[in-house]
């Protein structure tokens, strides 16, 4: 970068006083974790403070937290603010793809949430009940969440875009005896029949006794008078007022299912009390968060980040946000630069393969619209290039707002690693996250767990257990102990390649693992793997990452047919809508290539780095030995002969 450039960029050293403010209040942290979040903690509500907020397990990191005191998510991120000034103050302005608004207060959310809980109670619902919520982003979704937790149940919010197949997965897995969808969602357009999808995902068997639909779109859909009820009748009876479940700190607050490195997606399970002063505390420290900020993460709320970032962190907070139901560019390209500009919006978190559509579109489409009231831009879920940082700084922050690059992960429950003007200004290196927040032991270590030198590629691992850490994987606590806790003692293991340069501040440089980011969103590679080879055509496929101007990364698969198939075009056609019907839109791989054989070493592990450097026209040499153990010899002939395969096939 120029120097021109970065003068106006916050990355003088003069200003640095704010990170060593951070610096100071990490060492409190790491010197005094007891005294430094039972700080934090006493700014939310407990109905119970009993003894030590962390109780150690026998193999560090990980332990429960606020095991001996009560709270409820619900109360703190509603009740607070219903009783009292920030009562009349809007929770969210909410604004559908057609074009119809709404306007919630706290008071009306308080109102809405209790009617909702009351509806669930006469359900039967109970605490540590499992509750699915598929549904798009209505205030419904919302509502329905935070009822969920304030009886002490579990949700398990299954993104809009997935399948019946995904849906039912995760139904059975999570043993869900209620879900919550709608009629459909706007699209582009279009309506989502989720309703339908969901009548075909609950199908003859599944632990789902009763159904509760939101009339969204309003177009006709089937009810089961046995099973379904509207959501509007249900409610509309209720009493406004309902008990709040005080639970103990480590008691579940959701199931969300993300992927991993098998078949199986994994069900991450968050807390209460541990995730909630997470949530708390992150939007705090990175958004710096007043009174007049009207905050808009963009994120779907069913993915983490708006988990986090749409519904916990602002509410606890006090917050007033936006929520847009529909796509970016409906009606036309500057959807989103018009709710900017009508709403006021002060901060705007939203993720790189965004900001990279909307850069292709072309600045006119910000250009028509006002966008002074933006004072801080954020991103999230995966690396930002410096050309897309670069543009999101000057066209939409108009080279006036701080970028702050969050890293973070399902499995953390919010941010880790990233700028934090609410701790103190932190200067900006476009493509860095910057440093961990107070209270974030992170680190870069090689193979074997030994921390590496600056400068230097290694995986990004944490040292010490934080609060909003995941408590294990549903049903499967053998895979949390594994996938996070074995490869270095002591550890978590995040699965992102990182580097941290001589001032400390942390590169994250992508999965280490074999789950690709596709638009943000976690596919697994083995997940898509297993889901070709169902097909009854294939008999072997690989399945990797490449990488893409807008995206970051789309799935390239290997395919090798069974005897009698032959590879021709409507056979590649097939198995991409049957990768769309199994997984969705998201997972369908933009380039399908048909093979005799795959690279492997001998022990019969597919050389994923000889398939990324063929698919990327790089040399071997240019793909990092991190990820495969194969000789050199055996590496360079298995590049040559995937090539000759691939030129064979055209
Ligand atoms: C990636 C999303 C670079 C990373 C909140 C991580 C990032 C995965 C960043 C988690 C960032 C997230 N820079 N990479 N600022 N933020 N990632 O669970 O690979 O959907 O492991 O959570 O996203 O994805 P997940």
């Amino acid at each position: 970068m120029a120097d021109e450039e970065r003068s106006v960029l916050p990355t003088d050293k003069s200003i640095s006083f704010g990170v060593k403010r951070i610096e100071s209040m990490r060492e409190m942290s790491f010197e005094n974790p007891e005294g430094f979040w039972t700080g934090i903690a006493e700014e939310l509500f407990w109905f119970e403070k009993k003894g030590r907020i962390f109780s150690k397990a026998e193999e560090p990191p990980y332990g429960s937290w606020f095991e001996n005191w009560k709270t409820n998510l619900c109360y703190n991120a509603v009740d607070r603010w219903a009783h009292s000034p920030r009562r009349n103050k809007v929770a969210f302005f909410w604004e559908g793809e057609p074009g119809d608004r709404r306007v919630i207060t706290y008071a009306e959310l308080h109102s809405d949430v209790n009617r909702m809980a009351s509806a669930l109670s006469e359900l039967g619902v109970r605490a540590g009940d499992r509750i699915t919520l598929y549904m798009p982003m209505i205030p419904e979704l919302i509502i329905s969440m935070l009822a969920t937790v304030r009886l002490g149940a579990i949700h398990s919010v299954v993104f809009g875009g997935f399948t019946s197949q995904s849906l039912s997965d995760r139904i059975n897995d999570s043993g869900s005896k209620l879900l919550i969808t709608a009629d459909g969602g706007w699209r582009r357009g279009k309506i989502i029949e989720l309703k339908k999808i969901a009548d075909e995902a609950l199908g003859n068997s599944s632990p789902v006794e009763k159904v509760i639909v939101v009339r969204r779109t309003g177009h006709g859909v089937t009810m089961d008078p046995h099973r379904d009820i509207w959501y509007h009748d249900t409610c509309s009876r209720q009493t406004k007022k309902t008990d709040i479940e005080a639970v103990p700190g480590p008691h579940p607050s959701y199931i969300l299912y993300t992927s991993g490195t098998t078949g199986k997606p994994k069900g991450a399970v968050h807390s209460t009390g541990g995730y909630m002063l997470w949530s708390y505390y992150t939007f705090k420290s990175v958004f710096d968060i007043s009174e007049e900020d009207v905050f808009w993460c963009t994120a779907d709320i069913g993915w983490v980040t708006g988990h986090t970032y749409v519904v916990y962190g602002p509410l606890l907070n006090g917050a007033t946000s936006l929520i847009y139901e529909g796509a970016p560019d409906f009606p036309e390209q500057d959807r989103w630069w018009s709710l900017v500009e009508r709403y006021g919006v002060s901060i705007l978190y939203t993720a790189p393969t965004a900001i990279r559509s909307f850069m292709k579109a072309g600045d006119s489409w910000p250009g028509k619209h006002d966008l002074s009231s933006l004072r801080l831009l954020g991103t999230v879920g995966e690396p930002i290039n410096p050309e897309a940082w670069q543009w999101y700084y000057r066209t939409i922050g108009r080279g006036r707002c701080p970028v702050v690059d969050t890293w973070w992960q399902t499995e953390t429950g919010g941010i880790m690693i990233s700028a934090q003007p609410g701790n103190g200004e932190t200067p900006l290196k476009p493509g860095s996250a910057t440093v961990p927040l107070p209270g974030v032991d992170a680190c870069v270590v090689d193979e074997k767990g030994v921390p590496v030198g600056a400068g230097e590629k290694g995986f990004l691992a944490i040292r010490r257990p934080w609060p909003g850490q995941f408590m294990t994987l549903w049903g499967d606590r053998e895979r949390f102990e594994s996938v996070y806790f074995s490869r270095f003692k002591g550890m978590y293991y995040a699965a992102d390649y990182a580097m941290q340069d001589s001032d400390g501040y942390f590169w994250l440089l992508g999965r280490a693992d074999e789950v690709l980011k596709i638009a943000g969103h976690r596919i697994g590679t083995i997940e898509l793997e297993d889901t070709l080879i169902m097909h009854p055509a294939v008999a072997e496929s690989a399945v990797i990452g490449r990488s893409d101007a807008i995206k970051g990364e789309t799935a390239v698969a290997f395919v090798i047919l069974k005897q009698g198939h032959a590879p021709t075009q409507e056979l590649r056609k097939e198995l991409s809508n049957h990768v769309r019907s199994h997984m969705g839109p998201i997972a369908v791989p933009s380039s399908l290539y048909f093979v005799d054989r795959l690279p492997k070493t001998r022990s019969g592990k597919i050389m994923r780095r000889v398939i990324r450097a063929v698919v990327e026209e790089k040399s071997i040499g240019d793909i990092s030995t991190l990820e495969d153990s194969a000789s050199v010899d055996e590496a360079n002939r298995a590049y040559i002969e995937l090539k000759e395969q691939i030129e064979r096939a055209g």
